[in-house]
């Protein structure tokens, strides 16, 4: 099949030596679970083995050779993170844990700041039905310690933020309105645009969930007009362990940090401490190292292929998987049906065949997928289902691969009568 689009998909499967595996006694493997998380190319690999077997040491800290290799590396990540997502300074990147570290850090900086930051009883905090749990939880934890009313945007029936009250949701008292760029499980893509120019005109910040947009589309925290942008390594070829935060300087230099240790300090006294300016403020300890590194090296290999060209690949695909899937016969798809506005996540239902059991017969013919909530429990509940099954696309699938998804739930059907 070929689709208008389409990268060279078996130049790059050569790429990620685990696209050649196969299951369950021989079964060729198809990975349609890239939103859980996407996989490795050689480029990141070797650079890994690499880090490790020539450079490894502890960075910041020594005078020796391999620390300070260990150091520009670790470095020259930063830079190759910052020209990635057009941040108008390198010291707007902090590198964390993951996406869910990123958000639990603003939240944090926020329930410590001073004002006009500082979030507390008289003051509200916004985000919307169809965030993953972590970019609900730490605003939850932060709403009941400081008391602040926690607020959000609900969804229509197709699978859209409802944003018809905007002005009721965001008020004068907001404070923050955090949201998903892309959603894990509707795969639906917001519109930034209006909820950002809304948060301005009431002076709130804004956080943006980026997790499933990064991997996926050109990212430029500048156009987004947002104040801070989490995303994750793991899911954009990179090794785990690695996720990134960008904020804006000015409100980084502001706030306060939110872990202490090593590497994050100016001086240190036993009554108190000064902070190292942003982003080192921000990185108590020994950081991810070799993450950082492999993160860089994802990053430019999917600069070296080119986010435009991903994201057209993907819409494709997205497209083609939407019009197969709707062929098949009691299937619902949860969230857009177009492949307009949305990433390259597919939930749907079969029938009321258990998500479990789709995916467990699904994975008997070597097709990987995610079934469950996908840490976005409220939208299983908003649609009144108990879990998805969701299909998940990324630069080196192919339609052939949709074909096996379609064949292998004609299979669950007959399966299961
Ligand atoms: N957030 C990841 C997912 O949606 C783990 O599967």
């Amino acid at each position: 099949m070929l689709l208008p689009g389409l990268l060279d998909t078996d130049a790059i499967r050569k790429d990620f030596p685990i696209l050649d595996r196969t299951v369950h006694g021989g079964k060729k493997l198809v990975y349609l679970d890239n939103a859980a998380t996407s996989q490795k190319p050689r480029q990141v690999l070797d650079v890994l083995n690499e880090h490790y077997e020539q450079h490894n040491a502890n960075v910041h800290r020594g005078v020796h050779v391999l620390a300070e290799e260990a150091t520009a590396l670790y470095e020259g990540a930063r830079d190759k993170v910052a020209a990635f997502i057009n941040a108008p300074s390198r010291d707007e990147v902090i590198f964390t844990k993951n996406a869910s570290e990123s958000l639990n850090l603003v939240a944090n900086m926020l329930g410590w700041a001073d004002e006009p930051y500082r979030v507390d009883h008289d003051t509200e905090i916004v985000i919307t039905e169809m965030e993953h749990h972590s970019n609900i939880v730490p605003w939850q934890l932060l709403s009941q310690r400081t008391g602040a009313k926690l607020k959000w945007f609900g969804l229509t029936d197709d699978g859209r933020l409802d944003l018809s009250d905007i002005d009721e949701i965001i008020t004068e008292k907001t404070k923050v309105v955090s949201f998903v760029l892309v959603s894990n499980i509707l795969g639906t893509l917001n519109p930034v645009e209006a909820i950002v120019r809304r948060a301005q005109q009431v002076g709130a910040l804004v956080v943006i969930d980026a997790s499933q947009a990064a991997p996926h589309m050109p990212l430029d925290v500048q156009a987004l007009q947002a104040d801070f942008v989490a995303f994750t390594g793991h899911k954009m070829c990179g090794p785990d362990g690695i996720g990134v935060l960008w904020g804006r300087q000015e409100l980084l230099e502001d706030l306060p940090p939110f872990l202490g240790g090593g590497e994050m300090i100016e001086t240190v006294s036993m009554h108190s401490s000064t902070y190292a300016p942003a982003p080192h403020k921000f990185e108590a300890g020994t950081p991810p190292i070799a993450q950082a590194v492999g993160l860089g090296a994802a990053v430019d290999y999917l600069t070296s292929i080119g986010m435009e060209r991903i994201a057209r690949h993907e819409h494709a695909i997205t497209e083609y998987a939407i019009q197969r899937l709707q062929e098949v016969p009691d299937l619902r798809i949860i969230g857009p049906v177009t492949a307009e506005d949305r990433g390259a996540a597919i939930s749907f239902t079969l029938g009321d065949i258990h998500p479990h059991d789709v995916g467990q017969v699904l994975d008997e013919q070597g097709i990987a997928v995610r079934v469950g909530h996908h840490c976005a429990r409220p939208v299983c509940l908003r649609y009144g289902i108990p879990a998805t099954t969701r299909a998940s696309f990324y630069l080196y699938s192919t339609p052939a691969e949709v074909d096996a998804l379609i064949e292998g739930l004609e299979h669950v059907r007959n399966f299961f009568g």
